[in-house]
């Protein structure tokens, strides 16, 4: 069918499913910019709004239930809700304890030698967001090396603060646009970008401008931009080009630290950053971020640091608090107690859904490539990307493929596909999304059933 009077006949069955939704939809649009507060949650037509959320499920205010493999920003790899993590949350506030207090607690020490030993050292420090922590890391790396420029990768995501706001997803012949309005000139002069997984291209920009380097700012495994795994020898040079010129590697691993294993993806590569950025399933569904790294660097947000290198990473009203840093610390330690458990069979099931789904629309002519997976660096992983391409590719290596709409058709993955899945009763984020460790062999084999009708029907 041809794909607007398809996407057509979706929409108008999901707003007929959703009527409370939609209400909803309309009163929130008038109290907040276009009716909610992140706009990754806003798909369209319009958000349904959740009621309930457990384990694997979520089910939304106009009674339907959908498996969903977005799962809190794919940070809930125990699923919705885990017992783990509410128990101790009950038993907390049971004791009359558990809101924010303005004092330090144990809990913080507890969650950061935890992080820190599978870190392998360092110090560490806590906020409530990923885009603060990666702020602070380039405030950390900019005083540290005396140095003004960052060099980021098109297609990293590091959250919306000024230092990173270039190069992400406006695809203009290459990503290296600036995407918001409101940034000093100077911000852009000086961040210089990247191709991932282009080691060439990374020799000629330390070659042109490594003396003035900061900072190297990058995601192991690219996440917004397509999840993709760093191929080895770049990270590895990566990291001796940082070294070689003086500059520090900042790894972001928001997404990945504690997906692919109970610990950072960069010890799978062998490597170790100056400073690594952890959020989403640190928190356990709590929000919880962390800058952690070479302690000669991280006591330059000590106030005893020498007043021209001391960088303000003061802390917020809400850091470490203890709710917070309660759920972190149960969550990754049950991580950590049950890895032989979870994460062979997460990387199973995340196998068993990127091949299905491309043979599922491949055998129906079309032209479907999944990414997630690699298994020279893990076969661990649950995460899974759809992209219907429009022309023929064997595996993607940067954003910059990812998003040259010349390549693949988001409109249909984002929009249409979405829905379909949606009315099947599957709620998925760039194509499918992540899998949880409460996900049931049952509801992956069903998801694969559900993708084969859909692929059927576009196909007659
Ligand atoms: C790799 C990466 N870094 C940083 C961020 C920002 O984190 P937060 O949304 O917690 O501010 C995100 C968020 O999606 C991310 O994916």
């Amino acid at each position: 069918m041809e794909k607007e009077r398809l996407f057509q006949k979706l929409r108008q069955e999901y707003t007929r499913n959703h009527p409370i939704s939609e209400r909803h939809f309309r009163e929130a649009s008038r109290l907040q910019v276009r009716g909610g507060s992140h706009n990754l949650r806003l798909f369209s037509p319009f958000p349904f709004y959740d009621s309930r959320a457990d384990g694997s499920r979520i089910t939304d205010i106009d009674g339907h239930t959908y498996i969903d493999f977005w799962q809190g920003h794919f940070g809930n790899i125990l699923g919705h809700n885990p017992p783990v993590v509410l128990e101790a949350l009950a038993d907390h506030f049971r004791k009359g304890q558990g809101l924010a207090t303005g004092f330090p607690g144990t809990y913080q020490s507890e969650l950061a030698r935890l992080i820190l030993g599978r870190l392998g050292g360092g110090k560490i420090r806590f906020t409530t967001s990923g885009t603060l922590a990666t702020m602070y890391a380039i405030m950390l790396a900019r005083s540290f090396t005396g140095r003004d420029m960052v060099l980021k990768i098109g297609g990293g995501w590091h959250g919306a603060q000024p230092y990173v706001l270039k190069g992400i997803s406006e695809f203009k012949g290459g990503l290296t646009q600036v995407e918001s309005a409101g940034l000093p000139a100077e911000l852009n002069a000086n961040l210089v970008m990247s191709e991932f997984n282009n080691t060439a291209d990374l020799e000629d920009k330390f070659v042109r401008f490594g003396d003035r380097i900061s900072c190297l700012i990058m995601e192991p495994f690219i996440g917004a931009g397509g999840f993709i795994f760093g191929r080895r020898e770049y990270i590895s040079r990566a990291r001796a080009l940082t070294k070689e010129y003086g500059s520090l590697l900042i790894l972001d691993e928001v997404i990945s630290g504690f997906r692919f294993h109970a610990g950072p993806l960069q010890s799978l590569y062998g490597v170790k950053a100056d400073l690594t950025v952890f959020g989403k399933a640190i928190g356990g569904g709590m929000p919880v971020s962390a800058l952690a790294g070479r302690s000669e660097i991280m006591d330059l947000c000590d106030p005893g640091a020498p007043p021209n290198k001391r960088v303000k990473f003061e802390g917020g009203t809400f850091s470490a608090h203890p709710a917070c840093m309660l759920a972190g610390l149960r969550f990754l330690e049950h991580l950590i107690e049950n890895e032989e458990q979870i994460y062979p069979r997460l990387g199973r099931l995340g196998r068993t859904v990127r091949d299905g789904i491309e043979e599922i629309f491949n055998r129906q002519g079309f032209n479907v490539l999944c990414t997630g997976g690699d298994e020279s660096i893990t076969p661990h992983s649950s995460v899974v990307g759809v992209h219907f391409l429009r022309r023929k590719i064997d595996r993607f290596v940067s954003p910059e493929e990812v998003w040259d709409p010349e390549v693949s058709d988001h409109d249909i993955r984002e929009n249409v596909f979405k829905l379909a899945m949606m009315l099947e009763g599957f709620h998925t984020f760039h194509g499918y999304g992540t899998i949880s460790h409460a996900h049931s062999e049952g509801e992956i084999e069903a998801s694969l059933e559900a993708v084969e009708r859909i692929a059927r029907q576009w196909s007659d």
